[in-house]
């Protein structure tokens, strides 16, 4: 067995699968720092953990605001200690045909989804490593690998967070640091269902029936589930890896 009380943050932990993955964490263990645009949800989640005999902590902060980051994560350094994970769920879709995008909607999609995952992987490293120890793991999409109509600016920003983490598992490998991704297919969260009340995916169910071998959607949990074990010390030889949590989707 590792250890299994380290310090964790996790974006985008008020809602879905960020959510999930703090309960995830908790539960093996870890401490949790929560961070989420929307204070008052992530207050709410950190006293359901607290409920559950967690140790957590939650903050208010848009992960594209660098300085908004950067202090969330001195707070959890202050209420918990330093970081040894980092997880960035934080993220946000949009459906437009190509030709309609604006340059605004395109670089808020590529800011919340790409370029805070950066902000949130650079606040943790110092602390990795000094510890020379590490688990770094962003959520992207398998919209990501396979691409997608209606989304290209998503599609961009997550395969962009592909890349990222291939490229900082080779840079901070020699720090006892693991990057990886996990990319999610159709997952039961309320960012789904957003998406089929607005008619952007059509009656996810049936939907999910045709178009994903296993023949349902994903829940949080079963991503929660993925990230948990890339977060461990037995992953120790796994990074710059993509897993597909996906249901045989996008292989
Ligand atoms: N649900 C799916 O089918 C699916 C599929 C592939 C990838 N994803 C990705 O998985 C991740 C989690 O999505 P989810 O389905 O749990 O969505 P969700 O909407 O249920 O949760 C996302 C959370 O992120 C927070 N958030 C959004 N913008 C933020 C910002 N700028 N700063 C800080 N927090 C912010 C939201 O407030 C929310 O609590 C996202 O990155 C998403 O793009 C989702």
């Amino acid at each position: 067995m590792g250890t299994t009380d380290r310090v964790a943050v996790v974006s985008g932990a008020a809602s879905g699968m960020g959510l999930a993955i703090a309960r995830h964490l908790a539960a093996r263990g870890h401490r949790v720092g929560l961070i989420d645009v929307d204070g008052g949800a992530a207050q709410r989640a950190a006293e359901e953990l607290r409920g559950q005999g967690a140790v957590v902590t939650a903050s208010q902060a848009d992960v594209t605001d660098r300085s908004a980051v950067d202090a969330a994560f001195e707070r959890v350094r202050a209420d918990l200690g330093r970081v040894g994970i980092v997880v960035a769920s934080a993220g946000m879709e949009l459906f437009e045909p190509f030709v309609d995008i604006a340059v605004e909607s395109w670089q808020r999609i590529v800011a919340v989804n790409l370029t805070g995952t950066f902000h949130c992987f650079q606040a943790a490293v110092p602390d990795m490593i000094d510890a020379k120890w590490g688990r770094m793991v962003a959520i992207a999409s398998s919209s990501g690998q396979s691409g997608a109509a209606r989304m290209a600016h998503y599609v961009a920003a997550k395969g962009g967070v592909i890349a990222l983490t291939k490229s900082l598992a080779l840079e901070l490998a020699r720090h006892g640091i693991t990057v990886n991704t996990v990319s999610p297919g159709m997952i039961d969260t309320p960012m789904l269902r957003r998406a089929e009340t607005k008619g952007d995916v059509p009656g996810v169910d049936k939907i999910a029936k045709m178009v994903v071998p296993v023949g349902r959607t994903g829940t949080a949990d079963e991503v929660a589930a993925a990230c948990g074990y890339l977060c461990s010390d037995e992953a120790a030889f796994t990074t710059g890896q993509t897993i597909g949590v996906n249901g045989g989707m996008v292989l």
